[in-house]
């Protein structure tokens, strides 16, 4: 992964920058989405799990916090900590088997949990762009 900014100019980008993602996620891969209200987030993690062979449809799992699915190459554990008030949530959720644990894990809001990622988490910061089609992705880590 390389930190540069890179364009979107549609979405189908985002489709290519998933599916990229998806084939080289590991067991224990931990991607970190750090973007405002509709920068793609969601729809990254869609992508994502359509390219791991997932077909369930992915949805935010703002209430549960995590969403579990098991039907792709590897688990995908798909968090939201948009509405996370205390830390102790997190660690409440045994957040550290699924950080360290057998499938990859996508972050939503990931920056307000940035102290508890694992040191080699990709740190991906979505923003917009100059159009409402555009967005632009920079690999923080
Ligand atoms: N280039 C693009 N990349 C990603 N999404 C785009 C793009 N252009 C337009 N969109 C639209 O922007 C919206 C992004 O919404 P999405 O739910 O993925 O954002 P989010 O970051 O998850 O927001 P939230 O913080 O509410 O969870 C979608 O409706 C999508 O169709
Ligand atoms: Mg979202």
């Amino acid at each position: 992964m390389k930190k540069e900014i890179v364009k979107t100019v549609k979405e189908s980008d985002m489709k290519i920058i998933g599916e990229d993602l998806a084939r080289q996620a590991t067991p224990g891969m931990v991607l970190a989405l750090i973007g405002d209200l509709g920068a793609g987030k969601t729809t990254l993690t869609q992508h994502i799990a359509r390219g791991l062979g997932i077909t369930q449809p992915i949805t935010s799992p703002t209430f549960t916090l995590i969403n579990e699915y098991r039907e792709g190459r590897i688990p995908l554990y798909h968090f939201d900590v948009y509405r996370l008030e205390r830390s102790e949530e997190l660690e409440n959720l045994g957040y550290e088997d699924y950080f360290y644990g057998d499938g990859l894990c996508v972050v939503e809001w990931a920056d307000k949990v940035l102290d508890y990622l694992p040191p080699e988490a990709k740190i991906l910061k979505i923003t917009y762009g100059d159009t409402p089609e555009e967005r632009r992705y920079q690999w923080l880590s």
